[in-house]
Parts: structure tokens; C-alpha cells; sequence
């Protein structure tokens, strides 16, 4: 079988990951058990994800020209992701500061770095490339760690080079209507999708997620799916479907688990998966990656994941 192909429109960061046994209250001070610093970002940690899963990946993004972007850059060479239309800008890379406690919860503040200088003339470069050498991407991924305009221009573009364009709204922000019914997939959390959806006050209303993918799936192109935790998820396209968490999972850290979740459930789909297969497939993808420490670190290889 030919690999699938995937584009990766999307962010990078070097996350300095510390392990505390609770996360510090305002004012408090923690002492750190460990500290790692390593190749993340959602952008970077979904390209591994399908890269591992035996996709063929290229990914449009920038890094600075550090320590830290040197380090990405060679992770991702290992992972045989395609990274020429990677800018090295000036700057410096992006920085996601990590704090995991033994409760395997996270708290995560980003840098944007390199990041920020992502265009949309960039990113119509690699399009233009791909239309100019004939090549039809399968899935063209983003998530919300660029300038949200490129990522909305992405969106109106990448119809030309694939037929498949998925976004996971993460971080939280809201998404114009003319974007999300450009989207054929949309991944989101209970918070995302509760800013997607327009709540004035996410947290502060009952929520139902079967009403809320239901709500969802009338604004994006295809199909939308929301993730809880621990408690599987729900999704709604031409059918509805949830899915749960395999049992026995012992959590210890719970960064990228998203990640995981969305690099599988795109690798799912590109391969002809029914959609609840894929999104039951990525469950388990998420919860093999919980099971170790760091994001992208964690990120399940196929061998792993369909044994
Ligand atoms: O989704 C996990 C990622 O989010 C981390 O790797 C960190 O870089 C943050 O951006």
C-alpha cells in the first residue's frame, strides 16, 4: 500500500517539561523532580504522530535559529518528516513551559517565538509547490498555535491541494463560521468546544457533549468530534458514535495526549477507517501515550498501537 501523504500546517516548540508533585497555587512555589527539555508543539507532536503511525509527512512551520530549533529539526529528520518548507527565522524558537503533577495533570504557558512569524505567503509557497509538482495531499492538518489568520487562510486554500482538511482548535479560540464549514473535521476538547460554539462564559453553563457535537456538526464541513479525557468521547458526522478509554490505563503524564488522539484519528480516516473506528483507534493511541512522560516522546509507533 502507498503511504499516505499529510501536510502539517502548524506550530513548534521546545517544551521545558518539569514533574511536581502538585501544581503551585497562586503564590506557591514548587520544587521540580525532574527537568527535560524537549521537541513539542501541537503542530510538531500531530506530523510525529501520523509520521510514526507510516505516514508520509511535510510540515510548513519556522523555529529559530537556536539550540532549541536545531534540536526539533533533528528530531523530526529522525521521524523522516519532510521539513523543507520550515523557515529558520532570526528569533527564537517557540517555548512551551510544562508542569506535570503526579496526578498526571498539566498546566502549559507557550512562547510563541518562530512561531509568530509563520505568513500566508509561506504557507502559499508550499501550495503552490504542491500544485505545481501535481501532488494531492490526503489530510492538510492545523491546529491554533499560529497567527490565526494564516491558519484561516490555510483553510482557503488547502482545498486545492487536498480533500480532507482537519483542525483541532487547540488552544481554545473562536473560529469564523466561513473557516469551520471549510473544515471536514473538527477536533475539539470540552473547552474548545465550548468557545468554538460561542459561550460567553465557558465554564460556567451545564453542558452535554452528545447536544454540543450535535450543534457543531451543523457549522463545520463534515465531521466533528469532541474529546473527554478520560471519559472517551462523542462524534458526529454522517453517523454518531462515542468511544471510551481502554481500561487499565495508569496515567502519568497527560501532555499530547491530544496530540496523539488527533495524529491517529487523521491516520484513521486517510486509510478508508469508518469514523468511530478510528476515533476508538485514537483512544488508544492517546492512552498508550499518557502511559509515558513528555509529549512527543510518548507518541505511539504503529507496531504499539494495533498490536
Ligand atoms: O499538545 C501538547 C503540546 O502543547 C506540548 O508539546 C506543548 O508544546 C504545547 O504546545
Amino acid at each position: 500500500m502507498t503511504r499516505p501523504r499529510v501536510l502539517v500546517v502548524g506550530s513548534f516548540s521546545c517544551d521545558t517539561m518539569v514533574r511536581v508533585e502538585h501544581l503551585p497555587r497562586e503564590g506557591e512555589t514548587s520544587r521540580a523532580r525532574t527537568l527535560a527539555r524537549l521537541p513539542g508543539g501541537k503542530g510538531n507532536n500531530q506530523a510525529v504522530a501520523m509520521a510514526r503511525l507510516g505516514a508520509r509527512v511535510s510540515m510548513v512551520g519556522a523555529v529559530g535559529d537556536d539550540d532549541e530549533g536545531r534540536m526539533i529539526l533533528a528530531a523530526l529528520q529522525e521521524e523522516d518528516v519532510d521539513v523543507r518548507h520550515v523557515r529558520v527565522t532570526d528569533g527564537s524558537t517557540g517555548i512551551a513551559l510544562v508542569m506535570v503533577d503526579d496526578a498526571a495533570d498539566n498546566t502549559i504557558i507557550i512562547h510563541g517565538g518562530a512561531n509568530d512569524t509563520v505568513t500566508c505567503e509561506q504557507v502559499d509557497e508550499a501550495l503552490a509547490e504542491a500544485r505545481a509538482t501535481g501532488v494531492r495531499y490526503d489530510a492538510v492538518v492545523l491546529q491554533h498555535e499560529l497567527d490565526l489568520d494564516v491558519v484561516a487562510h490555510t483553510i482557503s486554500r488547502a482545498v486545492e491541494v487536498s480533500d480532507l482538511l482537519v483542525l483541532n482548535a487547540a488552544p481554545a479560540a473562536r473560529v469564523a463560521q466561513e473557516t469551520l464549514a471549510l473544515v471536514d473535521v473538527l477536533v475539539v476538547n470540552e473547552h474548545e468546544a465550548r468557545v468554538v460554539a460561542g459561550e460567553d462564559d465557558p465554564k460556567g453553563s451545564p453542558w452535554d457533549p452528545v447536544t454540543a457535537v450535535a450543534r457543531l456538526r451543523e457549522r463545520v464541513g463534515g465531521l466533528a468530534v469532541i474529546t473527554l479525557g478520560s471519559a472517551g468521547g462523542v462524534l458526529a458526522g454522517e453517523q454518531e458514535s462515542t468511544w471510551s478509554v481502554p481500561p487499565g490505563v495508569e496515567a502519568v503524564d497527560t501532555t499530547g495526549a491530544g496530540d496523539a488522539f488527533v495524529g491517529a484519528l487523521v491516520d484513521g480516516l486517510i486509510r478508508g477507517m469508518a469514523a468511530g473506528d478510528a476515533a476508538q483507534r485514537a483512544a488508544a493511541a492517546a492512552a498508550l501515550a499518557v502511559q509515558a512522560h513528555g509529549a512527543q516522546s510518548a507518541l505511539p509507533r504503529a507496531d504499539a498501537l494495533d498490536c
